[in-house]
């Protein structure tokens, strides 16, 4: 099958490559048959789980894990380039890294500034929590998310995964 037609790759900003991922081969994640505009899919290794998105701007693989919590970004919803997060409403841009909204829960941004606990309109205002959850919730940073170089052979989606992890499961 020729790649002629196929959708592009979103650049990658090269300091936000994932750990190990930057010399590792690359192996196969998905049929591009599998993937629609706008759409999103988990794809896991052993016990890493990758999200492969088709945004406006390309396709990206990313870890399938919220910057903040970890909660699996591939349960949210993608608007163009920005996926929002389910557990505390954190949306981030699939294109740059960077997070577009703030987690509800307040803390500390990639940079270290303290972001305030915020509730959506409508939402009544959260209760204090206690000493010990503030201060966790003052000091969780959440970071810029990291991203899988990729690359398009024969229809099929590649990724460069770090060798420690074995087995497309899903
Ligand atoms: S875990 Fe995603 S916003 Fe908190």
């Amino acid at each position: 099958m020729s790649d002629v037609n196929a959708p592009a790759l979103c650049p990658i900003p090269p300091r936000l490559v994932a750990a190990g991922a930057g010399s590792a081969e690359f192996r196969p994640l998905l049929d591009l048959a599998d993937l629609v505009p706008g759409g999103m899919r988990r794809v896991s290794f052993g016990d890493l789980d990758l999200l492969v998105a088709e945004t406006p701007a390309g396709i990206v693989v990313t870890d399938d894990r919220c910057p903040h919590m970890s909660a699996p970004l591939s349960l949210g919803t993608l608007d163009g380039c920005v996926v929002a997060c389910v557990l505390h409403r954190g949306a981030f841009d699939l294109s740059t890294g960077e997070t577009a909204t703030f987690p509800t829960t307040g803390g500390l941004d990639a940079d270290g500034m303290h972001h305030s606990p915020w509730a959506p309109a409508g939402a009544p205002p959260k209760p204090e929590p206690s000493e010990s959850k503030a201060t966790a919730r003052a000091l969780t940073r959440t970071r810029r998310l990291r991203f899988y170089p990729s690359r398009i052979r024969d229809g099929i989606l590649e990724a460069r995964v770090p060798a420690a992890t074995q087995g497309v499961e899903g």
